[in-house]
């Protein structure tokens, strides 16, 4: 795993909100911006695991209207309003079966998770960060969004390109007013949920993991660097991109995918 050097009072004062904060990328973004210093909230289902420390977690479930709402009373009752926002929620859990297995449920889900929590949040947190005519906006998006994978990931693909179109949208609206809006595109991250599914393919088809690993690359149709990349890559990242550093990034998508997208 990288290391990094962190600037422990580059975020100090600034309050995060990180949604999908207690695996995976989410996570890795809430330890590298709390370690600069930024208060950080994490927003989850299930109840915080033990190795995550953000400085306030929000049992919410961002699919349904009402979690935004709680999550929009908690964060404004007890830190008065958020200066930086990172949709990292995102995910499928479409069966196989391609586009025909797809019912209207699989795709409102697969919307909800992967653009409507994104857009309920902005609607109600991003008018304060008008008003203080500051404030950074980041959407997780994924290279799905230009690189499809065909059977069980049609409906993903298309919500996170969605969101990387709402995310272009939004800046161009939010630039002149002060907030920043930018969106990432991650391929492959060797998260815990990777690597179990990595531990899987190997026990079904009798290899070990290395090769059941490159299964996966080779169902991405390669990756130039040969891994994928580490969630702390993905946090470091989105550290650069929240920070004064990148102040006049805006509208844009990063890619962080290890060459994975084979063309310009
Ligand atoms: N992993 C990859 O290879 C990859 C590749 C490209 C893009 N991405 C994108 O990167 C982002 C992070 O992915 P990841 O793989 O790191 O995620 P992950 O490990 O699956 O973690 C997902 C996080 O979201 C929370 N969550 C899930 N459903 C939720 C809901 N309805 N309401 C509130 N919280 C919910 C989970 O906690 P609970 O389960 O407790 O709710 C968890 O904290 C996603 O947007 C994903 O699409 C990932």
């Amino acid at each position: 795993m990288p290391r990094f050097v962190i600037d422990p009072r580059e975020f100090a004062d600034q309050r995060v909100l990180v949604t999908g904060g207690t695996k995976g990328a989410g996570q890795a973004i809430v330890r590298r911006l709390s370690a600069a210093g930024a208060v950080t909230v994490a927003v989850a289902r299930s109840a915080i695991p033990v190795d995550s420390t953000p400085g306030l977690f929000v049992q919410a479930d961002l699919c349904t209207p009402e979690g935004a709402v709680t999550v929009v009373r908690t964060v404004k009752d007890k830190l008065g309003g958020i200066d930086i926002l990172v949709h990292n929620l995102g995910g499928s859990s479409a069966p196989g079966g391609g586009f025909a297995a797809l019912t209207d449920e699989l795709w409102q889900e697969e919307l909800s998770l992967n653009l409507l929590g994104a857009v309920r949040l902005d609607r109600a947190l991003i008018p304060a960060m008008i008003e203080r005519g500051r404030g950074v906006v980041l959407h997780i998006s994924s290279i799905q969004r230009r690189l499809p994978l065909p059977d069980s990931t049609i409906a993903y693909a298309a919500a996170k390109a969605a969101l990387s179109t709402y995310s272009k949208a939004l800046s161009k609206e939010l630039g002149p007013k002060g907030v920043r809006v930018n969106s990432i595109a991650p391929g492959w991250i060797r998260t815990t949920a990777a690597e179990a599914l990595v531990q899987r393919i190997a026990e079904h088809s009798g290899t070990d993991e290395a090769a059941a690993r490159q299964s996966i690359m080779d169902a991405l149709g390669g990756i130039p660097i040969g891994r994928p990349s580490w969630p702390e890559e993905v946090a470091e990242l989105v550290a650069f991109l929240a920070s004064a550093r990148a102040a006049s990034i805006h509208g844009s998508e990063y890619t962080i995918d290890g060459g994975t997208i084979p063309t310009v």
